[in-house]
């Protein structure tokens, strides 16, 4: 079943956490050949939070992040986003939730080359089903800086440019929680910075909850705290992380798999 809890955390006082995950297991493969990805992460994160998700290669970074916005199944556990819980529910449910209420931001951007940046940008809201304001697109690709470039194609664009439409289209359903894969991975420095920057406002100005992958502890410094993750398992948190800071824990990661949870 799919199952809106908002009703029952209001009874019991504050506002539903923007991310639950309990005991979330996640594994990739069959039998002797099974990989475990995400082996029984639990975490919750506040709303108008920004976080950053680190750890090495293969430490199931993605694989969080694809169960925690609804798309792909864990095989265990309960991920609740804004809560609803996503896990559960049929495949129509859980893509008309994900539709309206998450955003995405990949590392390669993901826009449809046939499309103009306007069209890309409001495309969430016309699969979603609903009227697509060209006003709204204007504002939205004003608000990251590409108020010239409605008509453009995205191979008309630099990286950075094409990186701020995604954000533009993971904006444009107002949604309560935005998940990035690694969305400055393929950016110089100062487009990263710019897109960093815009992440961060969703979170400060507008109260969205933001959760980002990274492997770069300058990105990781523009969040208000640092999820390690190593082997599929939570290994630490940071608050208020800065670049050297978390440099220096991603250094010594697995030394204590406990260290700072
Ligand atoms: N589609 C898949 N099929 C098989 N194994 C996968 C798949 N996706 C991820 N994995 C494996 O799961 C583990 C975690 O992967 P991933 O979540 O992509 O880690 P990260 O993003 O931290 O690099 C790795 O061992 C990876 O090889
Ligand atoms: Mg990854």
């Amino acid at each position: 079943m799919f199952r809106n809890g908002s009703r029952r955390d209001h009874d019991t006082g504050p506002a539903p956490e923007a991310l639950r995950l309990v005991k979330v297991s996640k594994s990739y493969g069959i039998a002797d050949s099974a990989v475990t990805a995400l082996d029984g992460v639990t975490l919750g994160l506040a709303r108008g939070t920004f976080t950053a998700v680190m750890g090495p290669s293969g430490s199931g970074k993605s694989t969080l992040l694809q169960c925690a916005a609804g798309l792909d199944r864990p095989d265990s556990g309960i991920v609740r986003v804004d809560g609803t819980e996503l896990t559960g529910g049929s495949e129509a449910e859980l893509t008309k939730f994900r539709r309206g209420r998450i955003g995405f931001v990949f590392q390669q951007y993901n826009l449809l080359e046939t499309l103009t940046v306007a069209q890309n940008t409001v495309l969430p809201l016309k699969l979603a089903g609903k009227r697509v304001d060209r006003r709204r697109a204007r504002e939205i690709l004003t608000a990251v800086g590409l108020g010239d470039r409605l008509r453009h194609r995205p191979d008309q664009l630099s990286g950075g440019q094409r990186q701020r439409v995604a954000i533009a289209r993971a904006l444009v359903t107002e949604p309560r929680v935005i998940f990035a894969d690694e969305p400055t991975g393929a950016l110089d420095t100062r487009s990263a910075r710019e897109v960093l920057t815009l992440l961060q406002q969703s979170v400060r100005v507008h109260g969205r909850t933001v959760v980002m992958v990274t492997h770069d502890p300058v990105a990781a410094s523009y969040a208000d705290s640092v999820l390690f993750l190593a082997d599929g398992r939570l290994a630490g948190r940071m608050d208020a992380p800065t670049a050297d800071a978390v440099a220096e824990r991603l250094a010594h990661l697995g030394d204590d798999m406990t260290a700072g949870v």
